[in-house]
């Protein structure tokens, strides 16, 4: 008997030949799912006291209950009671609607449960993970030696970033902390950049102080000038100046870093050149949007989620990193307890990133990479940069003045007169659509609206703005 044979006959008739009936009970649970969403309600409304009264009234836990019962009385809770960021007009904070072969791996990686730590114990998932980063590592001009690891989140990524950057900065970091820095490292980013860095900032010892905000210009794109008159400053006052962070569509705006420049400074200056490209990192698979990450190559580390615009479901970060022996050192690990390390070609991944036990993130990206080709994902990042496009041109056909300019579909807008907050309430209480409040530059507040999902589609945008336009022109509440 071969080896796959040898799946295939498990006397529970659980095998590679089962792969049809898997996925087709999953695709048919998510088309049912997605149906029921985008016919029901996105916003929810209720208190915190309804939903325990409901679980303390059926949930003591004292006696076992039908699997059936159960899940359908959560199905039932999670379509009412979420924000629900798979619907087409959710037009929200990075959340996508995700692509049904990404479910299925989900579903794969609980049922098999492969411990990713050591390379040993899950070579296969060790290898899918690594060939997928590969593929990405490439399109974002990395060398192949570069190092590469899923992390939860974006915030995680970016934390691996701080900690590699600190350790190839300052040697003695991993062993005496940073009371024994000789200089205080600082790290350079803008108002826009994501607030991720302020907890890393805590965590890692460094303080808030350690970030420095550099001005932006009214596109809300760092200021090289600024960024370049505050390092000087900052090594006049005796700091290291240790990273600077140029972000690749900002949470707020969509605003795009002028990476290229930031690049050459970070170079002659000797700083550590992070990208945080968590939501727009995805634009480099495609060729007609790829141009303005450029720069991005020259980077020291990236972040991407794919959690984000790359359609698969939470938690799925990537942290790529040039100097993969930086890495190794921050993360590395001695203990007799986990399996021998693994030797040559493979790197054992609890000792080249922040977690140790380790969930197999990566099959969802690769799942339904493989499923939907290149051209199959070019295709839907290009379609929502186009959505992206129609919201704009809708909006400004209706009245509406956009305040923010990207090239990616995050569109910033408002008009005289609106009150956002009790604007947004009205959006939701109609259940018209999820949108967001936001304050750019510090400016007053304006509405926020992302095409995060790949099923949104022209009419719902002409809908959505026709709907919001007579809210904001005849609801008397909406505006001061
Ligand atoms: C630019 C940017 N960086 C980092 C993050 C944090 O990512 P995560 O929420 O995946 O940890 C976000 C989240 O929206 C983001 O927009």
């Amino acid at each position: 008997m071969n080896k796959m044979s040898a799946a295939t006959e498990h006397p529970d008739g659980v095998g590679a030949s089962n792969a049809g009936a898997i996925v087709n009970a999953l695709q048919s649970v998510v088309a049912h799912i997605e149906r029921d969403i985008a016919g029901g309600a996105i916003v929810p409304d209720v208190t915190p006291q309804e939903i325990r009264t409901h679980l303390a009234d059926r949930y003591n836990f004292a006696e076992p209950a039908a699997l059936d019962d159960v899940v359908a009385d959560v199905q039932q809770m999670l379509g009412m009671w979420q924000v629900q960021v798979t619907h087409p007009r959710y037009f929200g904070l990075f959340n996508p609607s995700v692509t049904p072969a990404s479910v299925v791996a989900d579903t794969l990686t609980a049922a098999y449960n492969p411990q990713l730590a050591s390379w040993r114990t899950s070579p296969g998932a060790n290898e899918i993970e690594r060939h997928t980063l590969a593929w990405l590592a490439k399109k974002f001009g990395f060398p192949g030696d570069a190092s590469a690891s899923f992390t939860t989140g974006g915030a995680e990524a970016n934390l691996s970033a701080v900690v590699v950057a600190l350790t190839k900065a300052f040697p003695e970091y991993g062993e005496k902390g940073l009371r024994s820095l000789h200089a205080a490292p600082a790290i350079y980013l803008t108002s826009e950049s994501h607030h991720s860095f302020n907890k890393i900032a805590h965590i890692t010892g460094l303080g808030r102080d350690a970030l420095r905000i550099v001005a932006t210009g009214s596109d809300l794109k760092m200021s090289l000038d600024d960024l370049s008159r505050r390092v000087a400053a900052d090594r006049r006052d005796g700091l290291t100046p240790l990273m600077v962070v140029g972000t690749a569509g900002t949470t707020g705006g969509g605003a795009i870093d002028p990476l290229p420049e930031l690049g050459r400074f970070c170079r002659t200056e000797a700083i550590w050149f992070h990208v945080d490209a968590a939501w727009g990192g995805a634009a480099i698979v495609s060729p007609a949007l790829r141009r303005c990450l450029e720069g991005i190559e020259s980077a020291d580390s990236i972040t991407c989620d794919a959690h984000k615009w790359l359609s698969v479901p939470m938690g799925a970060g990537m942290f790529f990193c040039r100097h993969a022996g930086a890495v190794g050192e921050a993360f590395r690990a001695e203990t007799s307890y986990m399996p021998p390390k693994t030797q040559g070609l493979a790197a054992d991944p609890y000792t080249s990133s922040v977690q140790w036990s380790r969930r197999f993130i990566g099959l969802k990206l690769f799942l339904a990479l493989a499923h939907l080709g290149e051209s199959g994902y070019i295709d839907m990042i290009e379609r929502q940069a186009r959505m992206g496009e129609v919201l704009r041109q809708s909006l400004r056909r209706a009245g509406w003045r956009i305040v923010n300019s990207t090239p990616l579909p995050l569109i910033c807008f408002t008009r005289d007169q609106l009150v956002v907050p009790a604007f947004l309430k009205a959006l939701y209480q109609r259940q018209i659509a999820w949108m967001s409040e936001i304050r750019l530059g510090g400016a007053p507040p304006v509405v926020r609206a992302c095409i995060t999902s790949f099923r949104t589609t022209e009419a719902d945008i002409e809908w959505v703005v026709r709907e919001m336009t007579q809210v904001a022109l005849n609801d008397s509440e909406v505006h001061a």
